[in-house]
């Protein structure tokens, strides 16, 4: 465990409406969030909801319609694999030896995964990759408009990672505009996420123990600060046949935020222990869902999960602290569930 000392300085401040949330719902199972949608966070129902069908391609959170086109499941299948190569590639490769992890996270782990993944990568297609594009949807399809316009545009290279390689095999410039889209989809989730991941868990539980696993340490992170903090199941005729609460046109929102500190499911749920992965198996334990369920479980995590442990191990291996200046980590109301910034220090 860590020194509490250190970690009980911390406190972490949810948005209004996210505590809100918490006070109000955890512990229930089923209840009504807004005059068309129900809030789910009961385990059983969850699971019940979630293995009724496929989620459509509107629910879906990294390969839905694309600008208006659908992407096929063969083609979202091929992008992941693509970008699994490119991660597989970049771990392979010696680490870069003068890494400076100190400042703000998860923007800081995100510019390393960036660099270190996509680092090769034409300044075209990197720049798709700017944290400050995460906030506005709009200015993002600018930049990729205008990306795809230029002219010199990019051309397939050995040295490119095969997620850049796949955009600039694009001809034409509609076809080039949803290339290059698509390299956004694919590895954002990648950097901004898996660094958000790492904040978090920096946040929640920085300095660990020596002997705690990396492992551990991210999957607890996963339980009380789940990135994927909803997952939304539009209105369908099978889920008021599973619970009457849910009426036919009652969309449904499955609440991993509130299953993952369900004092039902979790002893100590608040705490952050992550010694009680020792004893727990992720993809079974009722309730936990940071990765969705198993009936379509997401299909990065198989190189999200080494991504993150080997960020986490880099901080852990060096001599940064969380700045014990800092008291207080806001989680903001966003679609992403993170603290927004966490400052790492050298010790005075
Ligand atoms: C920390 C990082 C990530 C988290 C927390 C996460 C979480 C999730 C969750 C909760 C689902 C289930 C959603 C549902 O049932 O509606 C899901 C599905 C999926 N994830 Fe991830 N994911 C992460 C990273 C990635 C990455 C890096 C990729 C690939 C580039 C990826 C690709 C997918 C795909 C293809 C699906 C299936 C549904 C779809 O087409 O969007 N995920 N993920």
């Amino acid at each position: 465990m860590p020194p509490p000392s250190a970690t009980r300085a911390r406190t972490t401040v949810f948005a209004p409406r996210l505590a809100a949330l918490i006070g109000d719902h955890l512990g229930r199972d089923v209840f009504r969030l807004e005059p068309d949608t129900v809030g789910v966070a009961g385990h059983e129902i969850a699971d019940r909801i979630l293995a009724a069908r496929r989620a459509t391609e509107t629910e879906r959170p990294t390969f839905k319609p694309l600008h208006g086109r659908s992407i096929s499941r063969s083609e979202a299948s091929a992008v992941t694999r693509t970008i699994g190569n490119d991660v597989r590639e970049a771990l392979a490769r010696p680490l870069p030896g003068n890494v400076n992890l100190t400042g703000p996270w998860p923007l800081t782990g995100h510019n390393f995964l960036r660099d270190l993944i996509l680092g090769q990568d034409p300044r075209r297609l990197r720049v798709l990759m700017s944290r400050t594009l995460e906030l506005t949807p709009k200015l993002t399809w600018s930049v990729i408009t205008v990306g795809a316009a230029l002219p010199g545009r990019p051309r397939p290279h050995p040295r490119l990672t095969g997620l850049a390689n796949r955009a600039a095999q694009a001809r034409g410039y509609q076809e080039r505009r949803y290339a290059m889209g698509m390299y956004r989809r694919a590895a954002a989730p990648v950097c901004f996420t898996v660094s958000t991941l790492v904040a978090n868990a920096l946040w929640l539980g920085a300095p660990f123990d020596d002997g705690m696993s990396n492992r551990n340490i991210i999957l607890e992170s996963l339980r009380l600060l789940p990135p994927s903090w909803n997952i939304l199941r539009n209105a369908s005729p099978e889920y008021p046949a599973i619970d009457a609460r849910i009426g036919e046109r009652d969309d449904v929102l499955l609440l991993p935020l509130l299953s993952h500190r369900d004092p039902a499911l979790w002893d100590d749920p608040d705490a952050f222990r992550p010694e009680r992965w020792d004893r727990l198996d992720p993809d079974t334990t009722p309730g936990y869902l940071p990765f969705g369920h198993v009936s379509e479980r997401c299909w990065g995590r198989h190189m999200v999960m080494p991504l993150a442990e080997l960020l986490l191990d880099l901080v852990r291996g060096s001599d940064l602290v969380v700045d014990p200046g800092q008291r207080i980590g806001r989680v903001p109301l966003l679609g992403l569930l993170g603290v927004e910034e966490v400052r790492l220090t050298r010790p005075r």
